[in-house]
């Protein structure tokens, strides 16, 4: 049995360096998002002031080389970042996340020279990306968007409107995807590289959610904005395809966050039923609140180990759809079942906004809407398997 720095005693092995990231992102966390966590989520305040401070520390370009400002660190390392980040606030997890996987990944792995010197920099050093795919009427099905790009000289000129916009609010970099073929469904679609000050770019006010509210979500509006040629991501048509192979990554991305937020409930749940007596004892020395416990332990292991297996097989250059999918949806499940549990652990404590728990409750319900909701998820994970 191995230690893999969070004290949990998994069989994992994470090697020295990664193991020092954990430590690094503990350390951060208990500093700076621990104190403010329950503050922000109830405020509904996006931390600004911790985007640069995690850029500071290499961990909003990670999955970038260091020539364009990143870190150049592995998916394992990324996934450890996420889940000890979530583990103390999962907005602050999935700010990072989107940043990390789903914009500047992209632009790396698919942007000319001129768009990795234009945008990876700023990103990896305190900018913010968002990733604009989602539509009021295209949410599970994208290649239903109805968003257009239609040509004009060397330029293009787009039209329509996103939904549900992680880091929207914040952000200066969006990869949009958008129609150059309204005629076709997935093969007609193009990504495009924007920024915020376009003329003719809107961003609604942050969604009121329930969960994760320190992350802000916002719709965007664009009427006639003119994109030069130069920001297409890929190729033209080649759109979803990016889309698909982004999420893959993104989802191991969402699959850590389940996981840091499983853990907090698990360690919350520990920790009160050591403290809280009933009865003339703990309720930890309860066998129907061990065997919670229990179950926990055992959802959070798994759920960690399939990540862990999911980011390495990514690091492998392996195919990742269904594993990530598989790591997405155990994880998440993970995490909605330990909050529950903690919760009710927690009894009448655990439903007030005094404990953390009620929290993560909230927060660990999105792991499984987001990023492809658990049913997209098993419909991947079927489709893989059967070889349909
Ligand atoms: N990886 C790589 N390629 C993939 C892929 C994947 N996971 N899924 C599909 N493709 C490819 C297919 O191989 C196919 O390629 P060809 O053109 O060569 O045949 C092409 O994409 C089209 O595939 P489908 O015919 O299967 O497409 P579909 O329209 O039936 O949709 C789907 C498939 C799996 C349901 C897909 O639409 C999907 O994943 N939906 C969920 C969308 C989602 O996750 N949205 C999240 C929004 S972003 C977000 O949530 C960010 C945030 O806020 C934090």
């Amino acid at each position: 049995m191995t230690d893999d720095g969070a004290g949990t005693g998994t069989a994992w092995q994470l090697s020295e360096e990664q193991q020092l990231i954990r430590r690094t992102v503990r350390d951060f966390a208990d500093q700076h998002v621990d104190p403010i966590a329950a503050e922000i989520d109830e405020e509904e305040r996006f931390p600004q002031e911790n985007v640069k401070r995690l850029a500071d520390l290499g961990l909003m370009g990670m999955l970038v080389p260091e020539e364009y400002g990143g870190s150049g660190a592995d998916a394992v390392s990324y996934a450890v970042t996420i889940e000890e980040l979530s583990r103390s606030c999962a907005s602050h997890g999935v700010i990072a996340s989107v940043n990390n996987s789903l914009v500047a990944f992209p632009i790396h792995r698919w942007g000319t020279d001129r768009q990795r010197e234009e945008f990876l920099p700023n990103l990896c050093n305190g900018g913010l990306g968002a990733y604009a795919l989602s539509e009021p009427g295209a949410g599970s099905d994208p290649a239903g968007m109805k968003s257009t790009a239609e040509r004009d000289g060397d330029s293009y000129v787009i039209n329509g409107q996103k939904n549900w916009i992680t880091n929207g609010s914040h952000a200066d970099t969006f990869i949009y995807f958008a129609k150059t073929d309204p005629d076709e469904r997935h093969r007609g679609i193009t990504a495009f590289l924007l920024d915020d000050d376009m003329e003719g770019f809107e961003k609604s006010q942050p969604e009121d959610k329930m969960g994760i509210r320190a992350a802000h979500s916002v719709s965007l509006m664009l009427d006639d904005v003119e994109v030069p040629e130069w920001r297409i991501l890929g190729e033209e048509g080649q759109g979803f395809k990016i889309a698909m192979q982004v999420l893959n990554g993104g989802r191991v991305g969402i699959g850590a966050q389940a996981v840091g937020i499983a853990q907090a409930c698990l360690d919350d749940s520990v920790e009160y039923a050591d403290q809280r007596e009933q009865f003339g004892q703990t309720i930890g020395d309860f066998q129907a609140i061990q065997h919670k416990i229990a179950d926990m332990a055992m959802k959070t292991e798994s759920a960690r180990n399939l990540v862990y297996k999911a980011a390495a097989a990514k690091d492998a250059g392996e195919d990742v759809a269904r594993i990530a999918s598989i790591a997405k949806l155990n994880a998440s499940e993970a995490a909605m079942d330990n909050a529950v549990e903690a919760v009710q652990i927690h009894g009448g404590n655990g439903y007030s906004t005094d404990y953390d728990v009620e929290r993560y409750m909230r927060d660990a319900k999105i792991t499984e809407i987001y990023e492809g909701t658990s049913e997209i998820q098993r419909t991947v994970i079927a489709r893989e398997t059967m070889g349909r």
